[in-house]
């Protein structure tokens, strides 16, 4: 049987990478980056589409840095919400289904409970509106998609709070870290695996899909170290204002991914689970010692 086609934007990054290892068996994957041309560009993602014509486009490309996207608040909306629409309007022109990665960051962490994904949206900071707009557009552009809403993402590609919380542990006795800001760190590799069956389901519309159980910042930095046998360093509770950063992150990022849960019964590794078999496989590939 043919397989199906599928062209991956952002395939350098961290999320992009895991799915080039979990797509790659059973589809043919095309696979694109910055290097090869800009989402911002509309003729080039158009070309791009039009001479590969898949039957699936995923979109994983975005600046990501959420600080940084204050300063540059320009480059992250045309990014992170023009590209995508450029990607949506492209995607649609040739009936291919996109299934687009947008963000936690959508909400504004005010509600009580975990989000649902018709919970309205209110974002705190550039990068939160650049990925609603990016959501705003891919529903209006295109009439067959998915939206994608991870969060917390670490992987092997690409820098994350796992390495930065390793890293640190090597120079210092004590990290700093915020206790009031509640999700679930997601593994790309896991959130992979999760994209890969809602292929097959031919899911539509919005999903929440994240590791289950919440923690926040601070447990998660416990847990890293916990994992690792790294017993010198102290993992030390501050608030989100002891921090300063440039963008407001919302308090309760929790996502509900229970409709992901009916659609699929799919289960999510526990976060602490997959952490561990993070931690384990970097160890064995040497990618931190
Ligand atoms: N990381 C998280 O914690 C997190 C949480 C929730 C949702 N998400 C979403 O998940 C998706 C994947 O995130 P990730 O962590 O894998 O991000 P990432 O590692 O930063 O990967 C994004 C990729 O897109 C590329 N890119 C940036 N600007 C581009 C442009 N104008 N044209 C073409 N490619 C461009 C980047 O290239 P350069 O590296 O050269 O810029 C990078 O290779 C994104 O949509 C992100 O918003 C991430």
């Amino acid at each position: 049987m043919k397989r199906k086609r599928i062209v991956i934007f952002g395939a350098n990054g961290m999320l992009g990478h895991d799915l080039r290892k979990v797509l790659e068996k059973d589809y043919d994957l095309v696979l694109t980056d910055i290097q090869d041309g800009d989402i911002r560009d509309f003729s080039f993602v158009e070309k791009f589409l039009n001479k590969n014509l898949p039957s699936i486009v995923i979109n994983s490309a975005a600046y990501t840095d959420v600080d940084g996207c204050e300063k540059n608040q320009k480059i992250a909306m045309e990014v992170n919400a023009y590209g995508a629409g450029n990607i949506a309007k492209a995607s649609k022109k040739i009936s291919s289904w996109l299934i687009h990665i947008s963000s936690d960051y959508v909400f504004d962490g005010k509600k009580n409970l975990p989000y649902k994904e018709d919970d309205p949206i209110n974002p705190l900071s550039i990068y939160g509106k650049s990925k609603a707009l990016a959501e705003e557009l891919v529903r209006k552009e295109a009439n067959n998609y998915l939206i994608i809403r991870p969060q917390w993402l670490y992987g092997k590609a690409g820098k994350n709070f796992v390495f930065t919380i390793l890293n640190l542990s090597k120079k210092q006795k004590e990290i700093k870290v915020v206790a009031d800001q509640f999700g679930s760190p997601t593994y790309t590799y896991e959130l992979s695996k999760a994209i890969k069956v809602a292929i097959e389901k031919k899911l539509q519309g919005i999903f929440h899909i994240a590791a289950s159980g919440y923690c926040s910042w601070y447990d998660f930095a416990k847990e890293i170290l916990k994992i690792s046998g790294i017993t010198e360093t102290e993992v030390i509770p501050i608030s989100s204002d002891d921090l300063k950063r440039p963008a407001s992150r919302p308090n309760n990022s929790k996502l509900d991914c229970s409709k992901w849960q009916k659609f699929t019964s799919f289960p999510m590794k526990s976060w602490q689970k997959a952490l561990k078999d993070f931690i384990l496989s970097i160890k064995q590939e040497g990618i931190f010692k």
